[in-house]
């Protein structure tokens, strides 16, 4: 499973990049906003640091000016892969950046048939938000799976990515699920590597090295 990161902030991509478990990064004009920086200065930064896909996402509502809005982003970086989120321009428009091959993450998928139609309109990525659909009492990771099997079962060229994902379990439900990418803030990747038994087992084994003669 690939794993990206959610965020805007350099040094969370730095510090997670350092640990060689990074494929990808993820940002949304939320997360672009809290770091109080310049957008392309900011995707220019993420792009010199991980070598891979790196989604910056449109602000524009219709399709003529989200391609144009795509296009100028995608001049960032040959990493840069456009978020729209699904919406019909959002579809006329990642139909058209994908005759033009500009991969594009189609973003705030809460159904399996808004995968299904991102899928064939040619987007390289779809992203289920997990998080947002529990909040709703639905099963985000079911539905997150259920958008990778339709996509799976018909060889689409497209990779989901689970999005929203709020804590270490969400991770090991997708990678369990066979979810083919998960994008996790830097808190998760920090929680998906803490367990209480490592910090004992270190301080029981540093402790017992003292009384080896040496
Ligand atoms: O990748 C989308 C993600 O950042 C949304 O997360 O926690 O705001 O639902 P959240």
């Amino acid at each position: 499973m690939k794993i990206f990161l959610d965020t805007a902030n350099i040094e969370e991509v730095r510090l997670a990049a350092e640990l060689g478990v990074i494929d990808g990064v993820t940002t949304n004009p939320t997360l672009i906003a809290r770091e109080k920086e310049d957008f392309v200065e900011t995707v220019k930064a993420i792009c010199s640091i991980v070598d891979g896909p790196v989604s910056a996402e449109v602000t524009e509502a219709d399709a003529p000016a989200m391609v144009e809005q795509a296009r100028e982003l995608y001049k960032i970086h040959d990493n840069v892969v456009i978020k729209i989120p699904i919406t019909l321009d959002g579809l006329k428009a990642t139909s058209e950046l994908s005759q033009l091959e500009i991969p594009v993450n189609m973003t705030l998928i809460f159904s399996p048939n808004q995968a299904l139609l991102a899928a064939k309109a040619g987007a390289r990525y779809v992203s289920p938000f997990v998080g947002r659909l529990d909040d709703l009492s639905h099963d985000g990771v079911r539905i997150a799976s259920e958008c990778q099997d339709i996509i799976s079962t018909y060889d689409y060229d497209t990779e989901v990515i689970a999005a929203s994902i709020r804590h270490p379990l969400h991770v090991f439900q997708c990678a369990e699920a066979g979810i083919d990418i998960v994008t996790i803030p830097y808190k998760v990747l920090l929680g998906m590597v803490k367990h209480p038994l490592t910090d004992n087992g270190i301080d029981q084994f540093l402790k017992d090295w003292k009384s080896v003669k040496k």
